[in-house]
């Protein structure tokens, strides 16, 4: 029996495949190579962005078509998508045989029994986190752990709340437990998912409380773990402890993920981001001053409702200030549902939107090309990830600060090794492996 999983989104869906391939292959289902090659079709959904339907609409296409053609292969959809049109997936796909949210991963391996008439052992599942359910993950030596389910949040153009619930954290001792399991694995770096990660701990009881700031401590104390990464936080519940906590522990990455969204007091106030832009500024510069050379990077979005030249003119600024090392830039995509979508116009003209998202990806890459240049000249610490993807005969790894280095010499998957960095592009750094210390 072979199934055939596509997966959309963010680290939070990768994640989940990672579950439903172990759940699966638990129970004895091993990965067929295409579409036409499966018994299962599955798809693990986002709905972010319209443009994120689309893509998935696209691939739904064609396992309408593989179902023609075989009907009894089982075709399955699980994700924020699918949650997000609950039942009407039956009647408007239906050849699609099973749907389920997020929350219901456990439960995929009881439908797919019940569709194909097999007799198979439930697992126990609190129904949010999938943290205690087999995992196939995809890299041997670093590892997603997830901390918190949902998000309590009220962003006006997102979907999210509405697909992943009300914020759960998981317990603390089972985070924990699974980053020393990982440990034990060989894993050496872990990134804490969540949606609101900072806001962790704030649903569990005082007496049992541990802030995400204990969590980041203990996690980066675990033996074996050299470096810990988290996504995403928000700039609200950016608190001083959790600086501490990335400036003193030497397995907390120098790296961090800070959504701004837009650079206008007057739009975050309409998107409901709590914080004005020179809040998020005063953040950006106690981070700075407390963790050198951090490496920072954001998410943007453009063509908010009522969004004017000069509003857009200051995210565009928030490049240059911030000296962000990356973002990801997305045109403003109104979903049914939400704050933005049911009471404000999309009045920005989506030609106009594509001229500021062009200017934005300039600004970025100007600005990122400009920051990899420090590197040049220096040897960092990097954690093998395998061979480069455009030359095989080189390797590629990770700095600290999230950045994709390609070298030349020997080193294995899962090594952390020196690499004297020789050159930059925007998104990629090149070097030679640093000749081993000799000692005197
Ligand atoms: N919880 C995370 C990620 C949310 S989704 C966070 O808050 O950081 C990832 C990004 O998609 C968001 O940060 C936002 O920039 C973008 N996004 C969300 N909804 C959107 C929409 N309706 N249109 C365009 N971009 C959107
Ligand atoms: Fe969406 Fe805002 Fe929550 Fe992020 S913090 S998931 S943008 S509602
Ligand atoms: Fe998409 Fe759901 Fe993630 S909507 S961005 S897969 S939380």
């Amino acid at each position: 029996m072979r199934y055939h999983l596509t997966t959309f989104g963010c680290q939070m869906n990768e994640h989940d495949s990672e579950r439903i391939k172990g759940l699966l292959e638990s129970k004895g289902w091993s990965e067929g190579a295409s579409r036409d090659d499966a018994d299962l079709i599955l798809f693990n959904t986002c709905t972010i962005r319209g443009s994120a339907d689309q893509r998935f609409l696209g691939n739904l296409g064609d396992a309408k078509r593989v179902k023609r053609e075989r009907p009894d292969v089982v075709v399955a959809v699980g994700g924020c998508w699918a949650q997000s049109q609950r039942e009407q997936v039956f009647s408007e796909f239906p050849f699609v045989d099973i749907a389920f949210g997020p929350a219901e991963i456990a439960r995929l391996g009881e439908l797919v029994a019940r569709e194909r008439l097999e007799a198979v052992g439930a697992f126990s599942f609190d129904g949010a986190f999938s943290g205690g359910l087999p995992s196939k993950r995809e890299r041997a030596h670093q590892a997603w752990v997830q901390i918190s389910t949902g998000c309590n949040c009220v962003c006006a153009y997102c979907i999210v709340p509405s697909v992943r619930g009300r914020e759960r954290s998981r317990p603390a001792g089972d985070v924990i437990e699974e980053v020393a399991r990982l440990a034990s694995d060989g894993v050496r770096e872990v990134t804490l998912l969540g949606q609101n990660v900072n806001s962790y701990g704030r649903d569990t009881a005082r007496e049992e409380r541990w802030t995400f700031a204990e969590l980041l401590r203990r996690a980066a104390g675990v033996d074996g773990i050299e470096r810990v990464r988290y996504t995403s936080p928000h700039p609200k519940d950016m608190r001083a402890d959790v600086i501490a906590a990335m400036a003193e522990e030497p397995a907390v990455c120098e790296h961090l993920h800070l959504p701004a969204q837009s650079g206008s007091t007057r739009v975050l106030k309409a998107m409901r981001r709590t914080y004005s832009r020179e809040r998020y500024l005063e953040l950006v510069d106690r981070l700075r001053a407390a963790i050198p050379d951090l490496s920072l990077t954001t998410d943007l979005i453009v063509g908010f409702p009522g969004e004017t030249d000069a509003e857009f003119a200051e995210t565009l600024s928030l490049i240059e200030r911030c000296q962000y090392d990356g973002a990801y830039t997305f045109l403003y995509s109104p979903r049914p549902g939400t704050e933005a979508a049911d009471r404000l116009e999309d009045d920005v003209p989506a030609e106009v939107k594509r001229e500021r998202i062009a200017a934005l990806v300039e600004e970025v890459q100007r600005v990122a090309s400009q920051r990899a240049t420090r590197f040049v000249g220096s040897t960092r610490e990097v954690l093998v990830e395998g061979p480069s993807r455009t030359d095989p005969t080189r390797m590629r790894g990770r700095l600290r600060q999230n950045i994709t280095v390609n070298f030349a010499g020997d080193a294995e998957p899962g090594d952390l090794v020196d690499v004297e960095i020789d050159s930059a592009t925007s998104t990629t750094l090149a070097g030679r492996l640093a000749p081993a210390a000799v000692a005197a």
